[in-house]
């Protein structure tokens, strides 16, 4: 099929490249010229396992290509994905702005036939106003364009694979010319047997922001139950598997630690509080959730200041800046959030991650960079691991405890194992797990 894709942010790309492996011809579009100049080149505009390779992949084959004018970006596109960003206005509703804008220079230039399809995720009630704009700027097009809402599931660090091979499609439409063409674009996916769910367009709509807020509500009670467990001498970790254990809780999204980040639960949870609130019910459960996340970087603040005492000259590294590993994206990032508190108590913050150190730097300058672990560790009186990458796991401890000032770690992830490290003589902070090996 010939697909556009409107918006190359982390959606759009994933979405662009995976539909050319799913065997369609697309032309992805962004405002930004910079961006589909960076593309022509061969660039990335941020790092995501696999992405390079398969855009690869699909400009060399001449199956993929990029512009910024969206009128030939969008022309003769029998399906036209809006994959442009939703960012959070001040009051947390959904920006919707470039949505419109989309929906709008796309029917400047439609032809007719097309499936309008929005990807971002969105308030229910968007495709409503989509398939209204569409009316106005072309009323000549009324029984020729199709509005379907068709959410994305894909995680950052993992996002080709999710694409590529998802758990589920979720298709929200209300005519059979867009059902018909969504259930061609992913026939690849469904002959692997892979579930379509369709739904009406609400429907779809409002099961995304409940699904993000759900996984989001998950890891704020682990953190939670974290605060308790820390009171009551219990271990949250052991807790997490015996919950997880019932195949009706099951154990992902219970990891307690420093909360969760990036540029989706956050805002989304926002947004679907705002969406609620407008529609007349309250939902005081999402507000808290939120709560309880920002506390999960207090608490951590916390441990810091009780182990230094004062915060006020000494140095602190945060292993891992991104919001989650296998990514450089630190909006929202948690351990950012802990970074501006330390900073804010007189704390020199040393920062050290594999992908994410460069923007973390921009996004905060006052943050200083190591090269590597042992060098944002050298002389400093507490580490925080902050993002649980990979790497982390494979230190050489000894050579870690050696080199720092006084030999002091806050598991933010709880990536380590307690007894190690309190063999090896470190004083060790878990989060809501017992202290293994207390301050002196
Ligand atoms: C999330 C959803 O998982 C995707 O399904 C969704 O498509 C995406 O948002 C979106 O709406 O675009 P993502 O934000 O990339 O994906 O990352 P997650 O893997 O969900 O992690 C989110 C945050 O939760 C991270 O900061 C992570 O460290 C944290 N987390 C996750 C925990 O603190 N504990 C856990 O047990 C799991």
């Amino acid at each position: 099929m010939r697909v556009a894709v409107i918006g190359l942010g982390h959606v759009g790309l994933v979405t662009s490249a995976s539909l050319v492996a799913l065997g369609h011809d697309v032309r992805g579009t962004d405002s930004d010229d910079e961006r589909i100049a960076l593309l022509h080149d061969g660039g990335m505009p941020f790092f995501e396992p696999g992405l390079a390779e398969l855009v690869a992949e699909g400009t060399t084959g001449g199956r993929l290509e990029f512009t910024s004018d969206t009128a030939s970006g969008v022309a003769d596109a029998e399906v036209v994905f809006i994959c442009v960003g939703t960012p959070s206005t001040g009051t947390g509703d959904a920006n919707l702005v470039a949505v419109e804008q989309a929906t709008r220079d796309f029917a400047r230039n439609a032809t007719g036939g097309t499936v309008v399809v929005e990807k971002s995720t969105v308030p229910a009630g968007t495709a409503e106003r989509i398939r209204r704009t569409l009316r106005v700027v072309r009323p000549d097009l009324r029984d020729e364009t199709f509005v379907a809402c068709n959410p994305e599931f894909l995680r950052e660090g993992r996002a080709v694979q999710d694409c590529l091979e998802p758990d589920r499609i979720l298709v929200g439409a209300d005519s059979p010319e867009a059902f018909e063409a969504m259930r061609r674009l992913y026939e690849p996916l469904l002959n692997k047997g892979c579930r379509l769910i369709e739904t009406d367009i609400a429907t779809a709509e409002l099961a995304k922001h409940a699904s993000n807020a759900f996984l989001a509500l998950k890891i704020s009670y682990s953190n939670a139950l974290a605060r308790l467990c820390e009171r009551a001498g219990a271990d949250v970790v052991s807790v997490a598997e015996v919950l997880g254990s019932d195949a009706r809780i099951g154990r992902a999204f219970l990891d307690a630690g420093l909360g969760y980040g990036g540029y989706c639960f956050p805002k989304d949870i926002q947004a679907f509080e705002r969406l609620a609130a407008k529609l007349g019910y309250q939902f005081p459960l999402l507000r808290e959730v939120a709560r309880i996340n920002d506390e999960a970087v207090e608490a951590a603040a916390d441990k810091v200041r009780e182990g230094l005492w004062n915060l006020e000259g000494k140095r602190v590294a945060l292993l891992g800046l991104a919001f989650k590993p296998d990514t450089d994206d630190i909006r929202f990032s948690p351990a950012l959030a802990l970074a501006e508190r330390l900073l804010a108590g007189g704390a020199r913050v040393v920062g050290y991650d594999p992908r994410a150190a460069t923007n973390a730097k921009e996004a905060l300058p006052q943050l200083e960079i190591a090269v590597d672990v042992y060098d944002a560790a050298t002389d400093a009186d507490c580490i925080v691991i902050c993002t649980e990458w990979r790497e982390f796991l494979g230190l050489d401890l000894h050579r870690l405890r050696d080199v720092m000032a006084h030999p002091f770690v806050v598991d933010g992830r709880n990536l380590l194992d307690p007894a190690t490290m309190a063999e090896i003589g470190f004083a060790y902070h878990a989060t809501g797990r017992p202290a293994a090996a207390p301050l002196p």
